[in-house]
């Protein structure tokens, strides 16, 4: 494969998705090819798939079809297909539909630049083995997209949670966590280039853990030495596991002005009986006990969700307690998702899918309902506090207005001043709508 070829990625699924890549980036470009932001200008095309849901599958074939529409006009161009959907899918899209030239999992991407060597010789190239040790840890990730502000910082990989619903353990592989080290160094890096914001992911970040010599660093000692960097420099988190959030972890964020005040804790479901066909390792009860700690030793932490509505069995009874769980807690924002069977999952394996796509349908409904309700007089509650803001950008609405967050990671707009982008303002919140607060600098 010629050197100084255009590759484009294109990215679906979770922030881990969008930090690897930015982890393909690095090592194409480190590799001798270059990065284009345009589509129409690229000699390969990279779509970075996700599983999580049919539909997350569905518009990545959609988009797979039009790639192949613009390969009727330019014959060499190139497509490869990378992340949660590589193992699943490559040899119907590969053989069947005649899509793909290359198809490469979340572990495989070291050999990206020896399959498209492949490539360039006129074979397909498949590479989809897992690992159980991979985490990029020594790849300096190109930014893309950034703001210059904000930024991701993958500290583990793979999740053996097996949630009964997931296709995650099956499209990662096994739960490995980052040299300590290398995040900080990463961490800094980022300080030194004018970042402001951390977002360390993993998809059950709290139960990172690395040893070193006789001494294990936990995901609250880790935070601790990252927020000691600068106090300038505020680190957020995603996603914990209720099982391990632990009070050492909150009494950690509660010392550290820097470190946000703000925890997403998926519940997925209120009723018990449908946390135990999940196997989410928690109850009811235990995850309310773990909010009653988070309100005593964070006061102001701002508590944000997933759910899953009409799993496999749900009665009207468990979606009753699902909602009294939403305003029990009183969420923040949250994260709301029919359920969707998915191959090579415990539910699809063992248990009907059984509850009807009008009565999902429904539910859903309620449940995003509630949640804007919740949304909107917890905003409320924020008017006549002044909050400090960490500058991203100009707001989409008006070019006179910048837009920024809090520690809560709540979206504030108000009117320019000579503080921009990455520089720290006094916002006083006037109003607000269920999904933004707007305010003045004071
Ligand atoms: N590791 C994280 C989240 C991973 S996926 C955690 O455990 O919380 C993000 C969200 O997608 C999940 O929290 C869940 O709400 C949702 N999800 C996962 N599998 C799903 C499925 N089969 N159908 C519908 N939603 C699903
Ligand atoms: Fe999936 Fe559960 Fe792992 Fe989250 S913790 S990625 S929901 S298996
Ligand atoms: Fe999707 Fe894979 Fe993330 S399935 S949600 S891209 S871990």
């Amino acid at each position: 494969m010629k050197k100084n070829k255009k590759i484009y990625i294109e990215t679906y699924g979770c922030q881990m998705n969008i930090s690897d890549s930015e982890i393909v980036a690095s090592i194409l470009t480190v590799n001798g090819y270059d990065y284009t932001h345009d589509l129409n200008a690229a000699d390969i095309i990279f779509i970075n798939t996700c599983s999580i849901r049919e539909n997350a599958e569905d518009r990545v074939r959609k988009r797979l079809q039009y790639f192949k529409s613009l390969r009727k006009m330019n014959p060499d161009l190139l497509i490869g297909l990378l992340g949660c959907m590589a193992d699943r899918t490559k040899t119907a899209l590969m053989e069947e539909e005649q899509l793909l030239d290359l198809v490469a999992g979340p572990d495989s991407y070291r050999h990206l630049p020896q399959l498209l060597e492949q490539v360039g010789t006129g074979s397909r190239a498949i590479d989809t083995i897992l690992s159980v040790d991979e985490t990029y840890a020594d790849i300096k990730p190109v930014r893309l997209d950034s703001n210059g502000v904000s930024a991701f910082i993958s500290i583990m990989r793979g999740c053996e949670n097996y949630c009964s619903y997931c296709v995650v353990p099956s499209t990662r592989g096994q739960e490995r966590s980052r040299d300590a080290a290398s995040i900080i160094r990463e961490s800094l890096d980022l300080f030194e280039k004018g970042y402001r914001e951390i977002t360390l992911l993993g998809q059950n970040v709290n139960s990172y853990t690395w040893k070193t010599g006789d001494r294990s660093i936990t995901f609250a000692s880790l935070l601790e030495q990252i927020a000691g960097i600068n106090p300038l420099m505020r680190i957020r988190f995603a996603t914990s596991h209720p099982k391990d959030i632990s009070d050492e972890l909150l009494q950690t964020i509660a010392r550290h002005p820097n470190l946000c005040k703000a925890i997403h804790l998926p519940v997925q479901s209120g009723s018990n009986h449908m946390l135990g066909l999940m196997n989410r390792k928690y109850t009811r009860e235990q995850y309310q006990e773990r909010i009653l700690a988070i309100r005593n030793i964070i006061p102001g932490c701002a508590i944000s969700t997933d759910i899953i509505t009409g799993f496999c069995g749900e009665t009207e009874n468990d979606h009753l307690d699902t909602l009294s769980m939403m305003e029990w807690v009183g969420y923040d924002t949250a994260f709301m998702f029919k359920y969707s069977e998915r191959p090579l999952t415990l539910a699809a394996d063992t248990m009907k899918d059984d509850v009807p796509e009008e009565v999902k349908d429904r539910r859903l409904k309620e449940i995003i309902d509630l949640q804007q309700r919740l949304s909107f007089a917890n905003n409320q509650e924020d008017v006549g506090k002044t909050f400090e803001i960490l500058v991203e950008g100009k707001s989409k609405r008006s070019d006179r207005q910048y837009f920024g967050r809090n520690s809560q990671n709540k979206v504030a707009v108000f009117t320019k001043t000579q503080s921009g982008p990455g520089e720290y303002v006094m916002v006083k919140i006037n109003s607000a709508t269920s999904a933004t607060l707007l305010g003045e600098v004071v």
